[in-house]
């Protein structure tokens, strides 16, 4: 028999325990920086030095980080379950940790990519992208995320990932930003949600979400160790 299928969408949260900072909390990135400033094309245009040191240090960052345990549940998840991971997040935790299948829907810090052209995209081997840093048509490399105002081409994907979930999962997102947040729509009819995250989030969009009101870490544990025992 086949396995059932896990949809799990994760955002910031998921990964706040590892010491990285989500965007929208008190002390979030957002916070700190004007998304204007450093994540839009139009940021990128007037200072790309600037936009350069922000992901510079944020890949740096990343470097100095481990997963922690909701990854980690996560991968104890695939003993039982197909799970499928859907990421808002830019970090490679929960490769790290060993999950099996996971679509990066904002892009991926480790990479970057050409300013002309987006099939060019190269993984790094350090955190440091340097002004002067070409792809091969010479143009200087830009990080390989989705900014505030651009497409984002694994939607279509992602969708279609939800409309086959049996389960689905959402852990540590604010669903604030769009089209990730329309994703829970394409779950089928009837698929039980559940949601992870300490502080209250608008569920108003998810009719029937079973809320857990726990951090990620022991959040995911509990509830990873229920769905093993009922499967
Ligand atoms: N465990 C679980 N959730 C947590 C934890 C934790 N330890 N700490 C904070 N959270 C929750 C917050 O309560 C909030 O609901 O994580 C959520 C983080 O929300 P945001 O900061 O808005 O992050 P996210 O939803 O991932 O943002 C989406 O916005 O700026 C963009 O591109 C960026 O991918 C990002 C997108």
């Amino acid at each position: 028999m086949s396995k059932k299928r896990i949809v799990v969408l994760t955002g910031a949260g998921v990964s706040a325990e590892s010491g990285i900072s989500t965007f929208r909390d008190s002390g979030g990135l957002w916070e700190k920086y004007d998304i204007s400033e450093v994540a839009t094309p139009e940021a990128w245009e007037r200072n790309q030095d600037l936009v350069t040191e922000f992901y510079n240090q944020r890949r740096k960052q990343l470097y100095e980080v481990e997963p922690n345990a909701a990854h980690y549940a996560l991968v104890k998840l695939e003993e039982k379950y197909d799970v499928q991971i859907i990421t808002q997040n830019v970090d490679d935790l929960h490769e790290r940790a060993g999950s099996k299948n996971v679509m990066h829907l904002h892009g991926e810090l480790k990479k970057v990519r050409s300013s002309v052209d987006e099939d060019l995209v190269y993984e790094l081997d350090g955190w440091e992208v340097k002004k002067g840093d070409t792809c091969e048509k010479g143009s200087q490399l830009r990080p390989h995320v989705v900014w505030f105002g651009e497409p984002v081409p694994m939607i279509p994907p992602a969708a279609e990932l939800c409309s086959t979930a049996d389960i689905l999962l959402i852990i540590g997102t604010s669903l604030n930003v769009y089209p990730a947040a329309g994703l829970v729509g394409y779950s089928p009819p009837g698929c039980p949600v559940y949601l992870i995250d300490p502080a209250e989030v608008n569920v108003s969009h998810i009719p029937g979400v079973k809320i857990i009101r726990e951090k990620a870490g022991k959040g995911t544990a509990q509830l990873v160790d229920k769905l093993l025992d009922h499967s």
